[in-house]
């Protein structure tokens, strides 16, 4: 089987910088690559940041995060971000064409035995795998937010990917201290399947007045034993990739069960994106988050 000695991450946004993070920990050599100095300068500061979370906890020594944080190298220039890769893990923004395009890029400047994985959130493996030359070395490798605590890796086969690809995959995974699950190629696979309609019904009861933001919220934490109730985690995993996933989910299903709220719709365009734009269902501008009225 073949070693990966070498990650590019492209994409330094919430995703792309905890999935550096977790490689570079488990001894990968990592470039991180994103379109802008400021966004690598942010991804960097957030992995520093988090690992230093350790440190007062005896988890991780000083040393030990200086060294993680020396086999992660901030790249702009793609061509240099891959052109030495075992592995290509994609975290850029769920917008089908970008991906395309970065991916017909990639597969040009990547030695031709990369492996090349996208940490998408629902979008098709194989329609993205097509535009390369190498489909059966083509995965999805879907990570959860926040990276370096979720344990799930949700593995995907698109159509062509070879069994060799699935095991290296799965051994890298391991490798980052992350548990597998095998999902044959389905819009939001397994984990978003569930969970986005479940986020949007949130919504929608949002919407209606069936209750605040706080008691659904509380509700659900409660009630169900969720680590954080839903619009909370809208707001963590930002309402743009709900809305992206939504309309994705009803373009691929022709089901309007998958719609999304008129009111999710609205906060997306007025910049309302949840924690990382600092308003969502709750405004974080101050010491504490303040559950917002609609
Ligand atoms: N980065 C790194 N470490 C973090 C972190 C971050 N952003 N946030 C929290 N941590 C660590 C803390 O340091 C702490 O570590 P310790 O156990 O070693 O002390 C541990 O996580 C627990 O953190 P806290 O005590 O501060 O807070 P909580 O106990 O409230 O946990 C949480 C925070 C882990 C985020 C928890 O609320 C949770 O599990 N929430 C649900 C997250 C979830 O559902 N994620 C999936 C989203 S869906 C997705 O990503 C898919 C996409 O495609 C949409």
């Amino acid at each position: 089987m073949m070693e990966i000695k070498k990650v590019a991450v492209l994409g330094a946004g919430l995703m792309g910088n905890g999935i550096a993070h977790v490689c570079a920990q488990a001894g990968y050599q990592v470039k991180m690559r994103d379109i802008d100095q400021k966004f690598i300068d942010k991804g960097m500061a957030t992995i520093k940041k988090n690992l230093e979370r350790g440190i007062a906890k005896g988890k991780i020594t000083q040393e030990e995060v200086v060294a993680i944080l020396g086999r992660i190298q901030g790249v702009l220039d793609l061509k240099k971000a891959v052109d030495d890769a075992d592995l290509v893990i994609e975290a850029v923004p769920e917008i089908v064409s970008l991906k395309l395009e970065i991916w017909k890029e990639v597969d040009a400047l990547a030695p031709k035995h990369a492996i090349l994985a996208s940490n998408t959130s629902s979008i098709s493996i194989t329609q993205m795998a097509a535009v390369t030359e190498r489909p059966d070395k083509f995965i999805g490798m879907h990570f959860f937010n926040p990276v370096p605590v979720m344990n799930l890796v949700e593995i995907i086969k698109g159509q062509a990917t070879e069994d060799d690809t699935v095991k290296i995959i799965e051994d890298v995974s391991k490798k980052i201290g992350k548990v597998t699950v095998l999902v044959n190629e389905a819009p939001g696979f397994a984990v978003n399947r569930l969970l986005v309609p479940a986020l949007l019904e949130a919504v929608f009861a949002i919407q209606e007045g069936v209750a605040t933001v706080e008691d659904m919220d509380k509700a659900i934490q409660l009630g169900l034993n969720w680590p954080m109730g839903p619009l909370t985690l809208l707001d963590f995993v930002g309402l743009d990739t709900a809305l992206h996933i939504s309309d994705y989910f009803v373009e691929e299903f022709k089901d309007s069960k998958y719609r999304a709220p008129t009111l999710l719709r609205k906060m997306v365009r007025a910049g309302w994106l949840g924690r990382k734009s600092s308003m969502g269902f709750y405004d974080y501008s101050g010491e504490t988050p303040k559950p917002n009225r609609f």
